[in-house]
This record gives C-alpha cells, sequence and structure tokens, in this order.
C-alpha cells in the first residue's frame, strides 16, 4: 500500500538548513530560514526568555494536560499588544486559543473558515510558501493577486480589486506587517484604503501576524490589523512568538476570532478546539508558559522589549547599509531601506543564486528571498559584490 505514494521533494527553504551546515567553507553567509542573527552572526536564546525559563523550572508544578486551547494565561497576556492595551477583547469579541506555531494558527483559522463555507481564499503573491501548500493540503481554492509592485514598493490596487471581487464564500488573507517573503507592507493610508473596502465586501479576513515588533514596533506593526479589525464585523488572525521572542522550535503560537458579537464565541471556539483535538490534541507548553511569565512580570517586559528593540535597530543598519549600496550589478537595492522585517527580495534569476552558492558560499532561498539578519559587518561588502558580480 504505502509503495504507492511518490517522493516528495524536501522542503526547499528547510532543506537550506542542511546544506549550509554541510558546507565547510569558513566564509558562507546564512540568508535562508527566517531566524533573526546578531552582528556576529548568532540566535541566542533572549535573556528575558532564559530568566522566564528559570522561574517556569522552579514554579511549574505539574505537566499535566491543560486542554486543546492550552496555557490561556498566554493567549490573554498577549492580546493588549496585538488589539491595543485600551480594549484588548473588542468589547468581549475576542478570544483565542495556543497553537504549535505561527503555522498551527494559519492552519486552524483557514480550517475554521472552511468549516463555516469558506471555499476560496484570495492571497497576495508571491507569499510565505507554506501558505498555498496549507490552503492545497486542506484543500481550499487559492485566488492569487499581485502583492508587489516592480519598484519594491505594495500593489494596493491589486488587493483593492481583489477585495471588491470577493463574494460570499471567500476569504482573503493578509500579512499583518513584515510581509514574508518580500518586506513589502501596506503603508498606513494604504492600510486605510483596504480596511475601508474591506468593510463593504463579503470577503472575511484572515491576518497573518507572525513579525510583531520586527518593522518598526510592537504598536506601529499593529496598525493595519487594527484598522481593519475596527473596519470588519469578523476576522481570523494567526500570531506567531517564534521570531519576536526567539523561540522558533518551541512553536509558539496563538489564534484568535474576533466575532460579530460575543455571544457567537463559544460556538465559534467550540469548533476551533475540535479541529486542534484533531490535528494535534493540544499544544506544546514550554514556549508559551515563557512568554506568559515574561509578560506578566514588568521587569521582564522590559528586558523583552529592549532586546526586541536591539534586533529592529540591528535589521535597520542592515537595510540602511544595502540601501546605501545603491545598485550593485543589475541589482536595485535601494528599495531595500523601506522595507521591514527579516526579509526582501532580490530581482535574481536560479542560475544566478546557484552561482552565489557553489561560487561565493552564500545561501538564499531558490524565490530571491534573503534574510537580512543574516548580513553583517563582517560579511555584508563579500554580499554586495558577489551580488553585483552574479548580475553583471
Ligand atoms: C521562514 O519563512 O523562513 C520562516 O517562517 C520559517 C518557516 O517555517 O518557513
Amino acid at each position: 500500500m504505502l509503495d504507492r505514494l511518490q517522493a516528495q521533494s524536501p522542503d526547499a527553504l528547510l532543506a537550506l538548513i542542511k546544506l549550509y551546515a554541510a558546507d565547510p567553507r569558513p566564509d558562507k553567509v546564512d540568508l535562508g530560514v527566517g531566524v533573526y542573527r546578531t552582528g556576529q552572526g548568532d540566535t541566542p536564546v533572549f535573556a528575558a526568555i532564559k530568566a522566564a525559563e528559570r522561574k517556569l523550572v522552579d514554579e511549574q508544578d505539574s505537566k499535566a494536560y491543560l486542554g486543546p486551547e492550552g496555557d490561556m494565561g498566554f493567549v490573554e497576556a498577549l492580546m493588549p499588544y496585538i488589539f491595543g492595551a485600551e480594549d484588548p477583547s473588542m468589547g468581549g469579541r475576542v478570544q483565542g486559543m495556543q497553537t504549535p506555531g505561527g503555522t498551527g494558527a494559519v492552519r486552524l483559522a483557514v480550517a475554521l473558515a472552511r468549516a463555516a463555507g469558506i471555499r476560496r481564499v484570495f492571497m497576495g503573491t508571491p507569499s510565505w510558501p507554506n501558505h498555498a501548500q496549507i490552503l492545497a493540503d486542506l484543500p481550499l481554492d487559492m485566488v492569487a493577486f499581485d502583492h508587489d509592485n516592480d519598484d519594491g514598493t505594495a500593489n494596493v490596487d491589486a488587493v483593492l480589486a481583489a477585495i471588491a471581487n470577493a463574494q460570499e464564500g471567500d476569504a482573503i488573507l493578509l500579512h499583518g506587517c513584515c510581509h514574508n517573503p518580500t518586506g513589502i507592507d501596506y503603508t498606513p493610508e494604504q492600510w486605510d484604503a483596504i480596511a475601508a473596502a474591506l468593510a463593504t465586501s463579503k470577503a472575511l479576513p484572515i491576518i497573518d501576524v507572525a513579525y510583531q515588533g520586527l518593522g518598526h514596533g510592537m504598536e506601529e506593526d499593529a496598525y493595519g490589523l487594527r484598522k481593519v479589525l475596527a473596519s470588519v464585523p469578523e476576522a481570523l488572525i494567526a500570531y506567531s512568538c517564534d521570531k519576536n521572542f526567539g523561540l522558533y522550535r518551541d512553536r509558539v503560537g496563538a489564534f484568535y476570532v474576533m466575532a460579530k458579537e460575543p455571544g457567537q464565541l463559544d460556538a465559534i471556539m467550540s469548533n476551533a478546539a475540535s479541529l486542534a483535538r484533531a490535528n494535534w490534541s493540544m499544544p506544546p507548553d514550554h514556549g508559551g508558559a515563557a512568554v506568559r511569565l515574561i509578560l506578566t512580570d514588568p521587569a521582564l517586559t522590559t528586558m523583552w522589549l529592549d532586546e526586541l528593540d536591539t534586533m529592529r535597530a540591528r535589521m535597520r543598519q542592515v537595510r540602511d547599509r544595502l540601501a546605501a549600496a545603491g545598485t550593485a550589478g543589475a541589482v536595485d537595492m535601494t528599495p531595500l531601506g523601506i522595507q521591514n522585517g527579516l526579509f526582501s527580495m532580490l530581482p535574481l534569476s536560479k542560475e544566478q543564486i546557484a552561482t552565489l552558492r557553489s561560487e561565493h558560499a552564500i545561501y538564499m532561498a531558490g524565490s530571491g528571498r534573503i534574510n537580512v539578519a543574516g548580513l553583517t559587518s563582517g560579511n555584508i561588502d563579500k554580499f554586495i559584490d558577489a551580488v553585483a558580480a552574479v548580475s553583471a
């Protein structure tokens, strides 16, 4: 029976992790998978997480099951950051549950949308490759529109046209901030226009917030999400703590529903709980518990926010340096200066990307995406020169 299965190629992005590790060249540069790196090229555990983990070891007195919703203290402690400190539950209309990473949250959001009758999902492309993969696996039809323009800005006309075309039974999947893979976010004015269009549309917004705090700040990065939520009757939100708490392999995420009425939440969340039960039963506890300890301790919260500020400032420095380089061969680096978060796309061919790897030991996704946090003062000149050499 099992011999009927056709071999699948490994996930191209995750395969890069192993290829890079196996490369013996000492000056190799990893611009592949999305993890933050310091100026020394390391991805350390946040000091705030270390402190919370020590507290957890001392204070946690049981590892008995919590239920499909996971650690509700964690889920609720995040809400002021996501939905605003003034009214984190938006008048009692928002409720959430913990998920295994942002991927689990996206999976739950689209599976719940499907259970509610959604059949098509509009999505700007390029997007994080796993978005399309999850939609295909459910399955849900995907309707693509252009996320960006050639000049490195967002194509707001395309998203507005998609919203205008959406019918009953359609959803639209939007990146809340730090768009993956382009780094191209809608401006506040563009979010205003998107929110106004969604207010009169039949499309259900599904917003993926995987990089809050890595763009302009925790509050600033929530602008688009909050604007949309203030304009529409209902929405689904997928959230990841994997990057902004550096918890990648611990898989820390949350899924939230904003319902039309508080009274609808019990029924909606009972569906989410049953989908979670069938998929992973209960989320892993450790990382979520550490985040809860940080967010419920003012000193640890300050420590975490300071570490996040340092990350953001370093990525901004790298972006400024790339933008200041102007062009590298045929590649215009200037748009990278106004883009956000870990990622940007370079207009390089598959052959040029392969040459960067084989001749310059520079590893990046086959799509042309680079992780700017992989660049340091020690390798950024080499990178610019190599891009110039392959694209000249
Ligand atoms: C990335 O895009 O590099 C990260 O979100 C990691 C992943 O799961 O793909």
